[in-house]
C-alpha cells in the first residue's frame, strides 16, 4: 500500500485545496492530511486564520479524500510522521518547490502544480475590503507600528496625524503613507480605523473622536486615566458598532496567552499572589520623566504591570496601596502597588529611576510560574513546584517587535470574528484606568 501525506492550513476552503487533496491521493492509496493550528501558524507568522481548526478540518474530511487527518502543532512534525506512518510520498503544492527537499532522506518528495488564481489569502481580501489604519501621533512607538502592521494581512496604514504638520510630514516621507494632516477631521475622514500612540494624556479625547466619527480604535496604554472615560468609550464604541482595543502588546502575543492559560489550568493550584516588575531607567529630559502631571514609573510602565494582575487575580481588589519614591518635580521614579484580593495578593513594580530585575512570578497552591525578563516579550516561562527536580520550561516565538498580534486580533475582530476579545477585555481595560486614576488621585494630594 503507497502511503501519501500531505499539510496545510486549509483555511477558508476552496478549490485549490480540492484539487492539490485529489491529486495527492491519486499519487497513492492512502491518504493522510496534516491540519496545522492556529499556534503553529502564528509561529510560522500565520497570523489571519479565520476558520476554526475544527472547521478546517471537517472541511478536508467532506471531500472523503483523506484517509486519516491529524493536526500539525510544532516544527519537525513532518519528518516525525513521516517515520511513524511509514510514508511513501510527500505531496504539497508547487508554491513551495524546493522547500521540503530535506524530506527526500525519509520518502518522496512531490511538488504538484497549484491551482492558479486562488488561495486563502485572495478570499480573505475579497471577503474583507483592506482596512485603512491611521495613526495619530509620530513618537517612537508609532514608528515601530507602522512596519509590524506589513506582516498582518489585510490591513494598510494609510495616513499620519500630528498637529504639528511638519512632524506628520516627515512621518508620513519616512513611511511612504498616503496622508499626512494636522488636522483632525479631514485625517479622520481618509480612514476606518485609527491607532492612537500620542502622548497620554491625549488618548481619551482622541479614543473619544473617532469613534464618534465611526473609526476603529487601537490605542495605546494607558487608553484613560480615569474610569469613567473609559466606559465612556465603550460605551460609545458599543452604540457605534466599532472595536475599541487598548494596544497592551503583551496581551496579544502568542506567549502570554500561553502563561496565562497554564496559570488558569490548575497545574500551579489556586493563585493566591502574582509580583510583577517593569523598570527602565529613563532619562531626564524625556516626557516620561518631565511630564510632573502624567509622567513617572506608574503612569509609564504600570500598564505592563497590571496586565497579569488584573487577568489572575480579577478586577475586584479590596484594597490597593501605593509607595512610591518621587523626584523633585513630582513624578514617581519608582512605585509599588500593593494589591489585596479576597483570595490573595498582588505586587505592582515599576519605575524610571529604579532599575530591578523585571520578573513575573505567579505564586499558587501547588506550584508557581516564573518568567524572566523580559516577561512582556513572553518568550518563555518556567512552572515550578516544591520538588526542585520537577519543572517544566516553555518556549514560544514571539516575532519582530510583537505589534502585529495586537493589529492581527484588531483587524480580525474588525472583520466581525469572535473569540479573541478574552486576550484583553472591556472589564480589564475599565479596571486598569481605574487603578491609574487611583494612582494620580493620591499622587496629586501627596504632591500638594
Ligand atoms: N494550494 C494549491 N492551490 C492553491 C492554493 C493552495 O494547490 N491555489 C495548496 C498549497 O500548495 C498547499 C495546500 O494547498 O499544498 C494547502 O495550502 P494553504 O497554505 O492552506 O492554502 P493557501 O490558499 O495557499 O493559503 P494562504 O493564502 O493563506 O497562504
Amino acid at each position: 500500500m503507497k502511503k501519501v501525506i500531505t499539510y496545510g492550513s486549509f483555511d477558508l476552503f476552496h478549490e485549490g485545496h480540492y484539487n492539490i487533496l485529489k491529486r495527492a491521493k491519486e499519487l497513492g492509496d492512502y491518504l493522510i492530511v496534516g491540519v496545522t493550528t492556529e499556534q503553529y501558524d502564528e509561529t510560522r507568522g500565520k497570523l489571519n486564520i479565520i476558520d476554526s481548526l475544527d472547521e478546517r478540518i471537517e472541511n478536508v474530511k467532506r471531500t472523503g479524500f483523506a484517509d486519516k487527518v491529524i493536526v500539525e502543532d510544532h516544527v519537525g512534525q513532518k519528518v516525525e510522521d513521516i517515520q511513524k506512518y511509514n510514508i511513501d510520498i510527500f505531496a504539497i503544492g508547487s508554491d513551495w518547490a524546493g522547500s521540503f527537499e530535506h524530506l527526500k532522506d525519509y520518502c518522496q518528495v512531490v511538488y504538484l502544480e497549484r491551482t492558479r488564481n486562488i488561495s486563502s489569502t485572495m478570499l480573505r481580501n475579497k471577503q474583507h475590503p483592506i482596512i485603512r489604519i491611521g495613526v495619530i501621533g509620530t513618537g517612537r512607538i508609532a514608528e515601530r507600528f507602522v512596519p509590524e502592521a506589513k506582516y498582518v494581512s489585510g490591513v494598510i496604514v494609510q495616513s499620519v496625524y500630528n498637529p504639528h504638520i511638519d512632524s506628520a510630514k516627515k512621518f508620513a516621507e519616512r513611511f511612504e503613507l498616503d496622508l499626512y494632516s494636522d488636522d483632525i477631521e479631514t485625517f479622520l475622514k481618509s480612514v476606518d480605523a485609527v491607532y492612537i500612540a500620542s502622548p497620554h494624556e491625549t488618548h481619551f479625547e482622541y479614543a473619544k473622536t473617532a469613534l464618534e466619527r465611526h473609526k476603529h480604535v487601537l490605542c495605546e496604554k494607558p487608553m484613560a486615566f480615569y474610569r469613567a472615560q473609559a466606559q465612556e468609550l465603550f460605551r460609545i464604541a458599543r452604540r457605534n458598532n466599532r472595536v475599541l482595543l487598548e494596544a497592551i502588546k503583551t496581551a496579544y502575543c502568542p506567549g502570554f496567552v500561553q502563561l496565562i492559560g497554564i496559570a488558569r489550568s490548575g497545574v500551579i493550584g489556586q493563585i493566591r499572589d502574582v509580583e510583577a516588575c517593569f523598570t527602565r531607567l529613563t532619562p531626564g529630559n524625556l516626557r516620561e520623566t518631565t511630564d510632573a502631571e502624567y509622567g513617572g514609573g506608574f503612569t509609564e510602565f504600570g500598564s505592563h504591570t497590571l496586565l497579569p494582575i488584573l487577568k489572575l487575580m480579577g478586577t475586584d481588589y479590596e484594597e490597593v496601596r501605593f509607595d512610591s519614591i518621587m523626584a523633585e518635580n513630582g513624578i514617581d521614579l519608582y512605585t509599588k502597588a500593593s494589591f489585596k484580593f479576597k483570595n490573595g495578593f498582588a505586587l505592582s513594580k515599576s519605575g524610571v529611576g529604579v532599575k530591578s530585575e523585571g520578573q513575573l512570578l505567579i505564586a499558587g497552591t501547588r506550584g508557581y510560574i516564573l518568567a524572566e525578563s523580559p516577561w512582556w516579550l513572553t518568550q518563555s516561562f518556567e512552572v515550578r513546584y516544591e520538588d526542585p527536580n520537577k519543572k517544566e520550561k516553555y518556549f514560544v516565538k514571539f516575532l519582530g517587535q510583537g505589534l502585529r498580534y495586537e493589529i492581527s486580533d484588531f483587524a480580525y475582530m474588525i472583520n466581525g470574528h469572535e473569540g479573541r476579545s478574552y486576550k484583553f477585555t472591556e472589564e480589564e481595560s475599565v479596571a486598569m484606568a481605574g487603578v491609574m486614576e487611583e494612582f494620580l488621585r493620591r499622587r496629586r494630594l501627596q504632591n500638594e
